[in-house]
């Protein structure tokens, strides 16, 4: 599967921020149970490497990446515990080189014209807007539309329940991500059954 083919499996894609792993299990397993077969675990804490092996090898059906990959060193590490693709808020050309030679499809994150036309010279057709609401936001991403024509894009940063929708209904908008179906709060607590109501809210939006 390609970054595009991934995108199309679900409207949202949740960011996870694991800090116990033994949470990555149930909390995928909620979101998936929800309707949210796409996950991106961030490598941003001590348990980060661990969730994602867990995730990839007890819940085989849900479709986890990383994200957070800021360093090619990482690329292989995250192939071998099971990620299925990586996202990164920005890009470098050592990241492209690492995931092309690994196979591993990638999302690459950019915040301006010009750092999306470079990907596009690359070869790339689907890019992560991040921050996306503190970077422009919808007007952005309809700004971009007719001159990007060729782009789409996957908003991501400062998202929640209630844009989601105005960032779906464009037609250059492949999916978003964000943490807000998986609260710091509700992952604290183990309420797995508020992240799956969550998860099975945001399942249901309507792509254009
Ligand atoms: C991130 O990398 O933190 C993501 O962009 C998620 O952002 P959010 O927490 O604002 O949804």
């Amino acid at each position: 599967m390609d970054i595009s083919a991934i995108a199309a499996l679900a409207p949202v894609i949740p960011v996870l921020t694991i800090e116990r792993a033994a949470d990555a299990v149930p909390l995928a397993r909620a979101l998936l149970k929800g309707g949210l077969p796409v996950l991106e675990v961030t490598l941003r804490t001590a348990t980060a490497m661990a969730a994602l092996e867990a995730i990839a090898k007890e819940v085989p059906e849900a479709v986890v990446g990383a994200g957070t990959v800021l360093e090619a060193a990482q690329v292989e590490q995250i192939q071998r515990l099971g990620a299925k693709f990586a996202v990164s808020p920005g890009c470098t050309p050592a990241l492209v080189t690492a995931t092309r030679a690994a196979g591993l499809p990638f999302l690459p994150g950019v915040q301006t014209v010009s750092e999306a036309m470079v990907l596009a010279e690359q070869g790339y057709r689907v890019l992560k807007f991040f921050p996306a609401d503190a970077a422009g936001g919808v007007a952005w991403l309809k700004a971009v539309g007719a001159p990007l024509a060729g782009l789409r894009f996957c908003p991501t940063g400062g998202i929640g329940a209630d844009t989601t929708q105005a960032y779906l209904s464009l037609a250059n908008v492949a999916c978003v991500g964000g943490s807000w179906v998986a609260p710091r709060a509700a992952v604290d607590a183990r309420d797995w059954s508020q992240i799956e109501r969550l998860a099975a809210a945001a399942s249901i939006y309507k792509r254009s």
